[in-house]
């Protein structure tokens, strides 16, 4: 199976925020952009006693699984698992710079390790034909030259990895944390370009500092495809033309119409034993800079308290979208 679907624009895959919840939300929003799962332990994934990682699939149209790993023998463990379930993607992390993910010898660190790298892909293809991916830095520490990452990625092409999506700032596993991570290293989209222009059969993806969809939109003349990841979470609505400007297609429903399909899919989630908390937050930021984004918030608060039930939002939510109707 390859990449059936252009993936054009997608949000990044977050830890702690893009959830299931979150994912079924921007699909209302959007039938077309790609999205990544938050990163999955392989373990998490073969030890799976709870039957969390199972509903992981619950979200239709494109969407990646991510994963941590470096063990291949566990990746093919994992692969055995995943390939039964609704993915069209598996991406390996190589970019986290956690001191976690570091003590674990993953993520950004396999950066210097591209033959093990290369043995996961292997182990994982012998369990599925799902396309695998790879999210990578564009270096790590003092490894911060075009040669280091042509390698890594040279290995990847050797694997016949069709799809590399590049973080555009460097890894410094030591005196950083993640959040400093993705601030303190500067962009540097002309490396990205450099590889682009070396593999040119290969889809190469932009990441890093995007901060709307005109940008997004601009970064397809150089490269194959843009992701999103803390402009998405930060205003979720600003993905709304995404399905017009990238894809060709119309998703005119309001932000009210999206509420009334999401509470009815948080009502299947609630009756399974979910939490109201988990369920509305991915709303919280869905009237970003409209007036009345305080009582919104403060009423989903409610919710997340368990107050009220999330139901009640629905009424709140016509009401704002009236306002903007006015100020338009
Ligand atoms: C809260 C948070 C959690 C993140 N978790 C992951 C993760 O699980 N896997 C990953 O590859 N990157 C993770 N990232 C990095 C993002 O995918 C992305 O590479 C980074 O935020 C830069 O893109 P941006 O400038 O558009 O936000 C995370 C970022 C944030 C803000």
């Amino acid at each position: 199976m390859e990449n059936i679907h252009p993936n054009l624009l997608s949000v990044a895959p977050m830890m702690d925020r893009t959830d299931l919840h979150f994912r079924n939300l921007i699909r209302l929003i959007s039938k077309n952009i790609f999205l990544y799962t938050e990163m999955i332990n392989v373990n998490t994934i073969i030890h799976d006693q709870n039957k969390r990682f199972l509903i992981e699939g619950d979200c239709k149209g494109p969407v990646a699984l991510q994963i941590g790993c470096s063990d291949p023998i566990l990746a093919k463990q994992a692969a055995n698992i995943f390939a039964k379930e609704n993915f069209q993607e598996i991406n390996i992390n190589c970019g986290c710079p956690s001191s976690k993910v570091v003590n674990g010898n993953f993520g950004a660190c396999l950066m210097k390790e591209p033959i093990k790298v290369g043995k996961m892909i292997d182990a994982i293809k012998e369990e599925t034909d799902i396309p695998i991916t790879v999210k990578t830095r564009i270096g790590l520490d003092n490894f911060d030259t075009d040669e280091f990452l042509e390698e890594f990625i040279s290995e990847l092409h050797s694997k016949n990895v069709k799809t590399v999506i590049i973080h555009a700032r460097i890894a410094i596993l030591k005196g950083l944390s993640p959040h400093e991570n993705r601030t303190i290293p500067p962009l540097n989209y002309e490396r990205v370009k450099y590889i682009k222009n070396t593999f040119k059969d290969m889809n190469i993806i932009l990441n890093g500092g995007i901060k709307n969809l005109k940008e997004a939109k601009w970064h397809l003349n150089t490269f194959d495809g843009s992701m999103i990841g803390r402009a998405a979470w930060d205003n979720p609505w600003m993905l709304s033309e995404t399905d017009n400007l990238f894809y060709n297609n119309k998703n005119n429903m309001s932000r009210s119409e999206i509420i009334g399909k999401y509470l009815k899919y948080a009502s299947k989630y609630i009756s399974l034993g979910h939490s109201q908390r988990r369920l509305v937050r991915p709303l919280f930021n869905l009237f970003y800079g409209v007036q009345g984004t305080k009582i919104w918030k403060q009423q989903l608060n409610e919710v997340a308290n368990n107050k009220i039930s999330i139901n009640s939002i629905y009424d709140l939510s016509s009401q704002l979208e009236e306002t903007i109707e006015e100020a338009a």
